[in-house]
């Protein structure tokens, strides 16, 4: 197969689809890798780098997106992008449709086999393509809340440690998934007394037993929320409830029962953020004050470790991308129902349930897709 890699063309997208590493296992295995020139210097990977495992170098994106069979990238495809793809072509990478009915209807116009990462599942119930992007922003929230609590950027002055003599920062994280467990990891890592907050027993149970004595946990109620973050320095929020957009669980109101120069960082905001305060900001911008309280909420933390973040999703995609590779998308498809379970576009219908029901668009189910 020919597999092709175009630049990312989203502003602030420094990752890439393919690593020269993942490039050198396809090519090893008979298959053809188009690179776009200059796809891989954002996460610090040059195309001598790509090269020198046998990919060939392209000049333009139109190129790769005509000559390859499957098209692998980070980001949802653009406006110019989608013009490009063509019937009986793969498209493997993020794609988010729920909220975006434009690039839908682009996608099922192309023709093309879209596979959405974010839509893969494992057989533990889990996202696996997306479970690399929340351990890196779980594993950033408390090196960019330390940062935040500093006093030249508006925070307490808090250090994350303290110092022999100067008790540390009590962190709150509210979600102990993925995000949340990574984050309070590091956070304890660093020094600060942490403590995790969920709605699930289970979940409790695990981190209890796993982490027992890094950090303290508790049932999340508003009541416990309110309790704890009168005597916080952060807060991360790290709460998901599938399908759904982030619950408030800090209201602006609460904001005056914090110390002045405390830090939020709403790791959920790309759901809508879990704090009524929150709203967007950019790796340019991160951060802004409400009521003396300090926000956070890039919603693309990866983005900020791009070399990071492509090497661990293209560990975590290359299983999947090889499968697709070596015996093509439907029988890729047949044998393994959770990379079906990716199928959100083919030959001209969407095969995504939850997709079709947001946008008002029948579905062919990825069953009968399968033997179209
Ligand atoms: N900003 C970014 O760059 C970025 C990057 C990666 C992930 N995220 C987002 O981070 C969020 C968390 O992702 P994840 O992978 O950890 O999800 P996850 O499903 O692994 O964990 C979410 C946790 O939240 C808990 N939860 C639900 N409601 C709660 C409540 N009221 N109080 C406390 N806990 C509650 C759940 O029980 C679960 O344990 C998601 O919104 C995800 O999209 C953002």
């Amino acid at each position: 197969m020919k597999i092709g890699c175009p630049k990312e063309i989203k502003p602030q997208e420094f990752r890439v689809g393919l690593t020269p590493n993942a490039a050198h296992e396809a090519i090893a295995r008979g298959h053809d890798v188009l690179i776009e020139t200059q796809a891989g210097t954002g996460s610090g990977f040059s195309d001598d780098d790509y090269a020198a495992v046998g990919a060939k170098i392209v000049g333009e994106a139109a190129d790769v997106f005509a000559q390859a069979d499957m098209i692998v990238k980070v980001k949802e495809p653009q406006a110019v992008e989608r013009k490009m793809l063509r019937e009986g072509q793969i498209l493997f990478t993020y794609l988010h449709l729920a909220p975006d009915p434009e690039q839908t209807r682009d996608l099922m116009a192309s023709g093309c086999t879209a596979i959405a990462y974010e839509t893969v599942t494992d057989g533990q119930g889990g996202l696996p393509l997306l479970a690399p992007m929340s351990e890196v922003a779980g594993r950033l929230a408390p090196q960019v809340g330390a940062w935040t609590l500093q006093k030249a950027n508006g925070g307490r002055g808090t250090l994350m440690g303290g110092v022999p003599g100067v008790g540390p920062a009590n962190v709150v994280v509210v979600g102990g998934g993925v995000v949340g467990t990574h984050a309070a990891r590091v956070a304890a890592g660093m020094g600060a007394d942490v403590t995790v907050l969920d709605r699930s027993l289970p979940r409790l149970r695990y981190l209890d037993d796993t982490f027992r004595g890094v950090f303290k946990n508790r049932y999340s109620t508003a009541g416990a929320t309110a309790e704890l973050i009168r005597d916080t320095d952060l807060v991360v929020g790290a709460v998901l409830i599938p399908g759904a957009a982030a619950p408030k669980l800090i209201s602006r109101e609460q904001l005056s029962d914090m110390k002045p120069g405390a830090a939020l960082v709403d790791v959920a905001i790309d759901q809508g953020g879990c704090f009524e305060t929150s709203r967007a900001t950019t790796h340019a911008d991160p951060i802004y004050e409400v009521d003396g309280i300090m926000h956070y909420c890039v919603a693309n933390m990866p983005g900020a470790v791009a070399r990071t973040s492509t090497i661990a999703l293209g560990n975590a995609t290359l299983p999947y991308l090889l499968a697709l590779a070596d015996k093509g998308w439907r029988q890729a498809c047949e044998d393994d129902p959770h990379l079906l379970n990716g199928l959100n576009v083919h030959a001209g219908h969407l095969t995504y349930f939850a997709v079709g029901k947001a946008l008002g668009i029948d579905v062919l189910s990825q069953a009968l897709a399968l033997k179209e």
